[in-house]
């Protein structure tokens, strides 16, 4: 919507090419190591992209998906996703200072103004923290105060006090009570809510949630279900399965890096040991997992058995690499922060997107593999977890 750089297409690549695993020190203020990928450039070729991106468009409310058969898919009002455009463009703007990013990111999150009392989505957290979340602690802006606090509390309806769970979806005739693993990714909005506020209850939710989902949502091997179904009667569960998965025995990925990330961050924001002991065995879970590529890219998931010829999900890598970097800090001496730095080097060399027409870095995603939707293509999410992992590699500090 500015005039920002134009002609960006034909040079953000070439760098890929030469790839030289030289360092660079990052102009950040927090204490930095050096990342043996050339991320600076990776960094300025996004922000390029996504800022010639912008210029093309006409209004913030519309954020891009995904690239698919060719074309552009924009979010829909709500979408799940929709947080996560605005939320890379401040981690852009943290990772670069460029003032235009800052603007852009304020005017993409203050779009979802429109959804912040929405009450018919546990979503919330990922649409409302990954983008207002990152830019109130950097600007203070009241109106991105008053978006969280009002989809925090349109959030917090969705709890049920006798299951103890956060309802995860109003669709489908089949089920009572659905939760799903992903919801682990909306207790963060809620421990913030409290901090905010000083109103415990949103804690409390969020603590309650991620109890009830350790004791239910978890097999032997410590890989989880995908849906879990409660009895609004008995308040027991009454199924198990998959939505997204090969199958309702198998481990979707990127349900298991929901699942470590939504146990690593709890950790953080409770510091129970219950909750750092399920983060470690989730890690262990992936990375030992003897359908894991050498590349620490996984398939769609790990029990398909047409495993290798099924496609892998980026989005699940760069998820599993943010969480990595955090749970390095609490459990030092794992090689968890290495692993991290593996993903992200292959990411940042193997499987970026070169089809032109959309803003994204990454490709090679899956949305949804059971409903043949958006099958080896780029994700914003998948974007928005590769940079923020990136952040956090270069600052060391968490959630800077
Ligand atoms: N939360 C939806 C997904 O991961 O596809």
């Amino acid at each position: 919507m500015k005039n920002h750089l134009n002609n960006y297409s034909a040079s953000v690549f070439t760098f890929l090419g030469l790839v030289n695993l030289s360092l660079f020190s990052c102009d950040t203020t927090q204490p930095q190591e050096n990342v043996s990928l050339n991320e600076k450039e990776i960094i300025a070729a996004m922000a390029q992209k996504y800022k010639a991106f912008i210029d093309t468009v006409t209004h913030y409310a519309a954020v891009p998906r995904t690239y698919e058969n060719g074309a552009l898919k924009m979010a829909s009002r709500q979408d799940w996703t929709r947080g996560f455009f605005p939320g890379s463009l401040w981690y852009l703007y943290k990772l670069t200072g460029d003032p235009s990013l800052m603007e852009d990111a304020t005017e993409y999150s203050l779009a979802l103004d429109d959804i912040a009392d929405f009450k018919g989505t546990h979503d919330l957290g990922f649409m409302i923290y990954c983008s207002a979340g990152n830019g109130y602690p950097l600007t203070e802006d009241e109106r991105l105060y008053d978006i969280m606090l009002r989809g925090a509390n349109a959030l917090k309806t969705r709890y049920h006090d006798k299951i103890k769970l956060i309802r995860s979806w109003d669709f489908g005739q089949d089920k009572q009570f659905p939760v799903i693993i992903d919801n682990m990714m909306n207790l963060e909005f809620l421990c913030w809510a409290t901090k905010a506020t000083g109103d415990s209850s949103y804690y409390e939710i969020a603590v309650d949630h991620a109890k009830t989902t350790l004791k239910n949502h978890f097999r032997e091997d410590n890989s989880s279900f995908h849906v879990v179904d409660y009895d609004t009667t008995t308040y027991h569960p009454r199924w198990k399965g998959t939505h997204q998965g090969y199958n309702g025995q198998s481990a979707w990925s990127r349900g298991q890096a929901w699942g470590l990330y939504g146990y690593t961050m709890m950790y953080r924001e409770t510091k129970q040991d219950e909750f750092l002991q399920q983060a470690r065995k989730i890690a262990g879970y992936i990375l030992n997992h003897e359908n894991m590529p050498a590349d620490l890219v996984p398939y769609y998931d790990y029990d398909d058995p047409k495993i290798p010829n099924v496609p892998k999900d980026v989005s699940a890598a760069a998820i599993t690499a943010s969480a990595l970097i955090e749970l390095d800090q609490y459990l030092p001496g794992n090689s968890y922060r290495q692993k991290a730095r593996e993903i992200l080097k292959n990411l940042g060399t193997k499987y970026v997107s070169r089809s032109p027409g959309h803003p994204f870095f990454l490709g090679h995603s899956v949305g949804s593999m059971p409903h043949n939707g958006e099958i080896d293509v780029p994700l914003n999410y998948a974007d928005y977890y590769f940079l923020e992992a990136l952040l956090r590699l270069m600052n060391k500090k968490i959630n800077a």
